[in-house]
C-alpha cells in the first residue's frame, strides 16, 4: 500500500515516524508493505523525509498507485476539498481533523460510500484513546446510555493545576502557555470548543445521524475560580470539563460545562493532560478509556490504527459514521442537575428562602470556608436547568442576595 500524507507537523511527522520505526511489525500484521511515498506541505523544506516532500496535491490527487491518504493538515479548507477529491478518485483518508469530522464528517462518509473507499477519523477524538472503533465495533450490541469525558488536555491541566496548587486561572493558564500546553490564542481549548467539536462527534457516532458543535450547549472555564476549587474540595469533589452525551430513550442530550466531580466518579482521577472518556451501556454497565488524548505518537499511533484498517478493509466499505440526518438535541434546560450554589452573605437569614427555591426534598447543608461572613455554598436538590434558572433569578429578586457562581454537579455514583 503507497501511502501520501498531506500536512507535515506535530501528528503529520508523528504518523510519519511510526510508518518508519514499526515498518516490519505492520508488514506482518498488515500482510503488505506499508510505504510512504509522499509528504505535502507548504514548506519547501522539512527535516526527515525531504526527499517525499511536495507541494502540490494534483501529484497525489492524479497518481494511481496512491490508495491511502492521511490528512493532517488541520482547518476545513482546503482540507475538505483536498479529502472529498481523493475519496472521489477511490482513495482511502485517514483523519486526525476534528474540525473537518464535525463539518463535513456525514458528507466525507457518503462519499466514502458512493466510490467504495473509507473514511477514518480515530484520531480526531480522544488522541490516541481508541473511542470511536470501540464505539463501532465492540459496544456495536450496546444501548449507549451515556458518554461523558475529559477530551482537552490543555483545560485539564489548568483544573488540574489550579486544585494542586490552589491558584487562580489566569495564573495556572499562563504556566500552561509558558510551558506549551496552551496556544498562545487558547480560546478553542478554554472556551470548550474543541471539546464540543469532539462531543458531537461522538454524538454522531452514537446516535447514528448527524449532529454540529454549533448545537451542542458549550461553556468553558474563565469562570473557574481558586474558590471554586476551595468549595469543591471540601466536599470531597473536584472540577472537570466534561463533555457528555446521553440517550433516554428517543431523547438526545448534549453539552459541554464545567462540572463538580465526586470522588466516586472514574472521570475524578483523569488529571494533567491524560484524557478519559467514560461510557455507559445498557448491559455493559459503566467502563472507562484512558490516555494520552494528544501529542505527537500517542496521536499518529491512532492515525496508523486507521491505516492498519484501510489496509485490511481495501475492498470494502466498512460504514464507520453516521448518517446525513440532522439530530434534534433536546434543550439544555431540559437537563438535570444538582447545582453548586454561592452565594452572598450568611445563611441563616434566608434559609427559609433557599428551601423554597433549591431544597424542597433535602436539608440545607452549608459549605462555609474558614469561618467566612461574606458568602457561602452549599448543594442544590436535583433540578431541570430551566426550573433552576427561573428560581435563581426570583431568589435573588426575592433576598436581594446575589448568587456569586454556580457550577453543575455530578451525582454521586453508588
Ligand atoms: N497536535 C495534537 O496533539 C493533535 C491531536 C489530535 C488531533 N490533532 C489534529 O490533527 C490536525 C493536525 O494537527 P497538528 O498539531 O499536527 O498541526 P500542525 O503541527 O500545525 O501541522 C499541520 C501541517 O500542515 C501544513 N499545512 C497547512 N495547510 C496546508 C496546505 N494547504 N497544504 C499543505 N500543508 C499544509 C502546515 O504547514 P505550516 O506549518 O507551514 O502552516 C503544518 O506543517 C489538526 O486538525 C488537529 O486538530 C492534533
Amino acid at each position: 500500500m503507497k501511502v501520501a500524507i498531506m500536512g507535515y507537523g506535530t501528528i503529520g511527522s508523528g504518523v510519519a515516524e511510526v510508518l518508519r520505526v514499526n515498518q516490519d511489525q505492520l508488514q506482518k500484521k498488515v500482510g503488505e508493505p506499508v510505504t510512504l511515498k509522499y509528504v505535502l506541505d507548504i514548506r519547501d523544506s522539512i527535516p526527515e523525509d525531504a526527499d517525499k516532500l511536495i507541494n502540490d496535491f494534483s501529484i497525489i490527487e492524479n497518481d494511481e498507485e496512491i490508495k491511502l491518504v492521511v490528512e493532517t493538515m488541520g482547518g476545513i479548507h482546503p482540507a475538505y476539498e483536498f479529502v472529498k477529491s481523493c475519496l472521489e478518485k477511490g482513495k482511502h483518508v485517514v483523519t486526525s481533523n476534528k474540525a473537518l469530522v464535525d463539518a463535513f464528517g456525514s458528507k466525507l462518509i457518503g462519499i466514502a460510500k458512493e466510490h467504495h473507499c473509507n473514511f477514518y477519523f480515530e484520531a480526531s477524538v480522544g488522541g490516541g484513546i481508541p473511542v470511536i472503533r470501540t464505539i463501532y465495533h465492540n459496544y456495536a450490541g450496546e444501548n449507549l446510555t451515556e458518554i461523558t469525558g475529559i477530551m482537552n488536555g490543555t483545560t485539564n491541566f489548568i483544573l488540574t493545576n489550579m486544585r494542586e496548587k490552589g491558584a487562580d486561572f489566569d495564573e495556572v493558564l499562563a504556566e500552561a502557555q509558558r510551558l506549551g500546553y496552551a496556544e498562545r490564542d487558547p480560546s478553542s481549548d478554554i472556551d470548550g470548543f474543541d471539546t464540543s467539536r469532539k462531543t458531537a462527534i461522538l454524538l454522531s457516532m452514537a446516535s447514528g445521524n448527524r449532529c454540529r458543535h454549533e448545537d451542542i450547549y458549550t461553556e468553558g472555564i474563565r469562570n473557574i475560580s481558586k474558590l471554586d476549587f476551595e468549595y469543591a474540595k471540601e466536599l470531597g469533589m473536584t472540577i472537570k470539563l466534561l463533555g457528555s452525551v446521553q440517550q433516554v430513550e428517543d431523547k438526545y442530550f448534549a453539552y459541554v460545562v464545567p462540572m463538580v466531580v465526586p470522588k466516586s466518579d472514574p472521570l475524578f482521577s483523569v488529571d494533567g493532560v491524560f484524557n478519559g472518556i467514560k461510557i455507559v451501556g445498557n448491559c455493559l454497565g459503566t467502563t472507562m478509556l484512558y490516555g494520552m488524548g494528544a501529542g505527537k505518537l500517542p496521536t499518529a499511533s491512532a492515525v496508523v490504527s486507521d491505516i492498519i484498517a484501510a489496509v485490511r478493509h481495501q475492498d470494502e466499505f466498512q460504514g464507520i459514521g453516521w448518517s446525513e440526518k440532522m439530530l434534534e438535541i433536546e434543550p439544555m434546560g431540559s437537563n438535570a442537575f444538582t447545582y453548586l450554589l454561592r452565594v452572598e452573605g450568611t445563611c441563616e437569614e434566608i434559609k427559609d428562602d433557599l428551601k423554597e427555591f433549591f431544597l424542597e426534598d433535602s436539608e440545607l447543608k452549608p459549605v462555609i470556608l474558614n469561618g467566612r461572613t461574606d458568602e457561602f455554598a452549599f448543594i442544590t436538590d436535583v433540578m431541570f436547568e430551566s426550573d433552576f434558572l427561573d428560581n435563581l433569578k426570583a431568589f435573588e429578586e426575592k433576598t436581594g442576595r446575589r448568587i456569586i457562581h454556580y457550577i453543575r454537579t455530578e451525582k454521586e455514583e453508588n
